[in-house]
């Protein structure tokens, strides 16, 4: 009798594990708005699917329908290069469309149209939504809003997830993502894709060195999520302290078009530049990596070492983001 009370016990517990699993992993119809919201698994299995597609993502075979007859908008009110059209592309090769408005200039918003009437007309166009917009937050309150996945490619200087899947799919496959040693450097402050990426690691238990001049650390509340998640993070002003253990350096562009004051600006820029001088002390497997476009902290020579990765992170926005919309948009996990 007892025994069998336990069995069952025993079971109940067995299944309410694995429906917390599986309603865990569903990707389907989410909003992808912060790194903050997503668990080490759930990113493992990203960056799982992203592997198998990468062969879908150099062209190779005969191409992909998966996606076919969905519509993907791509809503970018900054400007970009890599993260749009890598989502265009990503969905076009996964047999999907795209529609796209490219500027605020270029849509109603020149005319006064808010973002949320914006938004809600799209909604009945397209399946989902790629948005890049000058406010913090613009894609929290989108997604409050929108019928349809809202995907997070940069909210002022708050979060850029899909820009971190891509850094961590790229950490993995050109580097390791375990018993990591990392240097954040530059634009702490207002840099989006650095605040996403340090949420992100945390869970890795990297050791992240977070590298800027005093004006431009991380935000304080940020700073002190990371110690809440059992970050282990060391503040430096200074590259040539860390950089012999490091085996990724993340360098960052100076966030120009944050700053308040443009003298603030000029006190900054330049403080960081990566020669092949600077690299004398770095392992000889480290790798640099930045999200791009890079203005002048990185020296042209830098490119023709063998520590550079940051052309090939770029393509690596593919296959992840080919897996983001498989994975928001597909019918199947
Ligand atoms: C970054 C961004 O927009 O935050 N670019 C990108 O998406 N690859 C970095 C930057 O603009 O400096």
């Amino acid at each position: 009798m007892i025994l069998r009370y336990d069995i069952n016990l025993l079971l109940s517990i067995i299944l309410s594990l694995i429906y917390i699993i599986l309603n865990s992993m569903k990707f389907a119809g989410r909003h992808i708005i912060s790194m903050k919201d997503f668990s080490r698994e759930e990113i493992d299995y990203i960056l799982k699917k992203a592997e198998a597609l990468e062969p879908f993502a150099r062209g190779k075979g005969k191409g992909s329908d998966l996606l076919a007859g969905k519509i993907l908008a791509t809503l970018f009110y900054e400007p970009s290069t890599r993260t749009r059209l890598s989502f265009e592309t990503a969905m076009k090769r996964l047999g999907g469309d795209v529609i796209s408005i490219v500027s605020t200039e270029a849509s109603s918003a020149a005319k006064g149209e808010t973002l949320t009437d914006t938004l809600r007309v799209i909604g009945g166009y397209a399946d989902a939504i790629v948005l890049r917009h000058s406010r913090e937050g613009a894609a929290r309150m989108a997604a409050e809003i929108s019928d349809i996945p809202i995907i997070n490619a940069g909210d002022g200087a708050g979060h850029h997830p899909t820009q971190t899947l891509l850094d961590l799919y790229t950490i993995r496959r050109e580097g390791h993502l375990e018993d990591l040693s990392i240097a954040l450097i530059g634009d702490l402050k207002y840099g989006r894709t650095v605040h996403s990426l340090a949420y992100a690691l945390s869970l890795y238990g990297a050791e992240i060195n977070l590298v800027s001049p005093e004006q431009l650390r991380i935000p304080l509340d940020i700073k002190n999520d990371l110690k809440k998640r059992g970050a282990n993070v060391v503040e430096t002003a200074k590259l040539s302290d860390v950089i012999s253990d490091m085996d990724v350096l993340y360098v960052t562009r100076i966030q120009k078009e944050r700053f308040p004051d443009p003298s603030e600006y000029h006190e900054v820029v330049g403080t960081y530049r990566i020669s092949t001088e600077t690299l004398r002390n770095a392992k000889e497997d480290m790798i640099i990596m930045h999200p791009l476009p890079k203005a002048d902290e990185i020296d042209k020579d830098v490119d023709y070492t063998k520590h550079a990765r940051y052309f090939k992170q770029a393509f690596y926005g593919i296959p992840v983001r080919m897996a983001i919309l498989r994975l928001v948009l597909g019918d199947a996990q």
